[in-house]
């Protein structure tokens, strides 16, 4: 079968090695990938705001099945759209892409169902959030409510910080925004949750810790994520349990309610405070770099899993996983998060190379002339299994300083508050 993926970053370049190893793939598709989905797939070039014209190619092709990556088109109703012209396609509909859309339509699942997470508020105007600023504790934690790129969200240590974030937010920094959301910081350790859904049942899909912070230690700005590692240190039976039913299930039956179903990878960001869960946010996708780590440890064929979620047959399937530990760095361009050069080099990319266990996925980077670039922030992901992290991140390094790229930087502490 002919398969397309929409997304250009490393979970979509992991998506497609995954698939690549299925004998029911014929041929992959992605629109736009990167250097690195074009020794595997036919990378398409294809303004992904137009719809239309996605979906033309699609028919134009016969393409059997189409995977979304990144959250904006699962947002904007990619899914929708192309199911109206009996196309199949792994991912929530509109409306439940709204847990990743709107953190205000969450919060309000939250609040009817009580689901555990953060208390909150929420606000209308600039007067009335700042008034609620002086009855507040700090550290306090704002938020515009749409999609920010993970910028959207202001930890303010005191008032000041927090007046900061309610003009920027007010003023248009993230889109126009009528409201925004004041809650109370939680203390505790984050974690990553996936499950995967038809609609009727869902299956969970391995856990995660991500490093955020692009400095090692966990300081410095907040980043898309500097590298992962699974499973989670903190997930256990009884953990699972409770966030299946005290969040996930609850969840899904709001959405029920609505008039609508979760279909896809749905992510859910949790503080854990004590072995307790909070939701701190969903994502209606895989987590980048999560899904690079995860993958890799797949035994089960994905083609099986994407179809079953497609056609309400996921109780049919078992998904099953090595026991190995994976653990993911993220090369970056020098100056991410802030400014960074792009159009820059990666000279030795020939000089890796990967045994079983390890596996490097392009991120922002393009190919031209037989040249690869950096143009991104986040450019390389190396992956490696092993019975330890440990192990895992000794090969990694080993590999990031056989590439030796001036143009770069990573953190070599990824997964340090399990390996020390
Ligand atoms: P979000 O985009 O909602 O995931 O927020 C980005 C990051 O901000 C999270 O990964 C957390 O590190 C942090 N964060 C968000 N909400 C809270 C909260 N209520 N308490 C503590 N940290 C938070
Ligand atoms: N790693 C964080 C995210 O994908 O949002």
């Amino acid at each position: 079968m002919k398969v397309g993926i929409i997304g250009s970053g490393g979970r979509e370049h992991a998506i497609s090695q995954t698939l690549k190893k299925s004998n029911k793939i014929d041929k992959i598709y992605c629109f736009p990938g990167n250097a690195g989905t074009k020794d595997i797939a036919e990378n398409i070039n294809i303004d992904l705001n137009s719809f239309e014209i996605l979906k033309n190619f699609i028919l134009e092709k016969k393409i059997d099945l189409i995977i979304v990556g990144p959250e904006k088109p699962l947002v904007e109703g990619l899914v929708d759209y192309l199911e109206k012209f009996k196309i199949k396609v792994f991912g929530p509909s509109k409306i439940a892409a709204q847990l990743e859309g709107s953190k205000i339509f969450t919060k309000q699942i939250c609040d009817k169902y009580n689901i555990p997470t953060a208390n909150f508020g929420i606000f209308e105007n600039k007067k009335d959030a700042k008034k609620f600023l002086k009855s507040t504790n700090y550290p306090t934690v704002v938020k515009a409510d749409n999609l920010a790129s993970g910028k959207g969200v202001y930890i303010c240590n005191n008032e000041n910080d927090a007046i900061i974030a309610i003009d920027e937010i007010f003023n248009g920094k993230f889109g126009e925004a009528n409201k925004l959301l004041i809650e109370e910081f939680l203390k505790g350790e984050e974690m990553s949750f996936f499950t995967v859904h038809d609609g009727k049942t869902f299956k969970t899909f391995d856990t995660a810790q991500d490093h955020k912070r692009v400095l090692e230690g966990d300081k410095g700005k907040n980043t898309g994520g500097m590298g992962a590692y699974s499973p989670s240190r903190l997930i256990n039976k009884d953990l699972k349990n409770k966030i299946i039913d005290k969040i996930i299930r609850p969840t899904l039956k709001g959405l029920e309610e609505l008039g609508t179903k979760y279909k896809g990878f749905l992510y859910t960001g949790l503080m854990i405070v004590n072995n307790e869960p909070y939701l701190i946010e969903y994502n209606v996708r895989m987590g980048d770099p999560e899904c690079q780590t995860i993958l890799p440890k797949l035994k089960s064929d994905i083609t099986d899993i994407f179809l079953a979620c497609c056609e309400d047959q996921l109780d049919k399937i078992n998904i099953e996983w090595t026991g190995k530990k994976s653990l993911c760095i993220v090369v970056c361009s020098k100056g991410y998060p802030e400014e960074f050069k792009k159009n820059v080099e990666i000279e030795n990319l020939s000089k890796i190379k990967l045994d079983k266990d390890e596996f490097l996925f392009h991120a922002g980077t393009s190919y031209r002339e037989n040249k690869v670039y950096a143009v991104g922030g986040r450019v390389l992901n190396f992956v490696s299994l092993s019975e330890d992290l440990k192990s895992a991140r000794n090969e990694i390094i080993n590999n990031v300083d056989k590439l030796n790229w001036n143009g770069g930087f990573y953190r070599k502490d990824i997964g340090y508050k399990v390996i020390n």
